[in-house]
């Protein structure tokens, strides 16, 4: 069984890896044996994690990683290459941001900086991961979306079309990918317990979230390892395309 969700020694590269589920996953996998790397823009964070991985025996380095500057993704991978001897074989495509906003009041800026991020920046970002999967003949792309990319809900018109966005990508790359041994999977994470997901608890006006999830609590980021490993292991050999949410029934729900 183990062996099924085994990712030891495996490369895996996740972007927003300086906190929340990014950097949860980063000590997942370095606990379980695979050479990690963590991109983010915050250098330092990601040096300090880094080092607390090394020290409980992982294998970890950090990169500077801005999603938004696509010029400089072909350094990333170049770097997490020359420091493991090949490429990336698992991407957690994780970055994003989010504003939690009426559709009519979110400005340009933001509506930019959030596509710009979480749907082109993911977007180019597996683009090369993928490019450079599809000439090794091997790899696994897990996309974090959300649940608010498979269903609609107030005050995240941005990040939810941006969501969706980056589920329907999933599908296509799946589609084009799968004859050259490259896996593409969206994970749909619902209530995660994060920074992220405090910034969206605190501007709620509807105090009913809670109630909507069947299982009557919010998610931890350690809820997602099943689905992680799954999805970047052999024992997910057979799964393409899909979106999984991981949100303990909030998606069955239509109240
Ligand atoms: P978080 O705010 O702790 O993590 C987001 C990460 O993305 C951070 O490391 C941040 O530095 C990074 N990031 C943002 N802009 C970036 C850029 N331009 N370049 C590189 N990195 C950038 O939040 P959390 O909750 O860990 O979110 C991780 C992912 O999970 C996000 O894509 C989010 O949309 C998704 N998600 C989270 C849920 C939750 O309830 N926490 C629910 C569903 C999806």
């Amino acid at each position: 069984m183990s062996e099924l969700f085994g990712v030891e020694g495996k490369r895996v590269l996740i972007t927003g890896a300086s906190s929340g589920i990014g950097l949860h996953l980063a000590h997942l996998f370095a606990a379980r044996g695979a050479k990690v790397g963590l991109a983010a823009r915050r250098i330092e964070r990601l040096e300090s994690a880094v080092a607390e991985l090394r020290d409980a025996g992982g294998e970890a380095m950090a990169i500077a990683l801005d999603v938004t500057r696509p010029e400089t993704f072909a350094a990333v991978f170049d770097a997490f290459e020359a420091r493991y001897g090949a490429t990336v074989e698992v991407l957690v495509n994780n970055s994003g941001i989010i504003y939690i906003k009426r559709f009519i009041d979110q400005e340009r800026a933001e509506v930019e900086r959030l596509f710009d991020t979480n749907l082109k920046g993911a977007f180019l970002v597996a683009q090369e991961a993928a490019r450079r999967m599809r000439s090794a003949g091997s790899g696994s792309i897990i996309n974090v979306a959300s649940t608010a990319g498979l269903r609609a809900g107030g005050l995240l018109a941005s990040y939810a079309a941006s969501k969706a966005g980056l589920v329907h990508l999933t599908r296509v790359m799946a589609l084009e990918l799968a004859a050259r041994g490259v896996r593409v999977n969206a994970l749909c994470p619902g209530n995660i317990e994060t920074d992220m997901h405090a910034a969206f608890r605190a501007e709620q006006i509807d105090d009913g979230v809670l109630k909507r999830i069947p299982m009557r609590r919010f998610g931890q980021p350690g809820d997602l390892d099943g689905a992680v490993l799954l999805l970047a292991s052999d024992a997910g050999r057979y799964i393409t395309g899909v979106a999984l949410p991981v949100d303990g029934g909030q998606t069955l729900s239509w109240m």
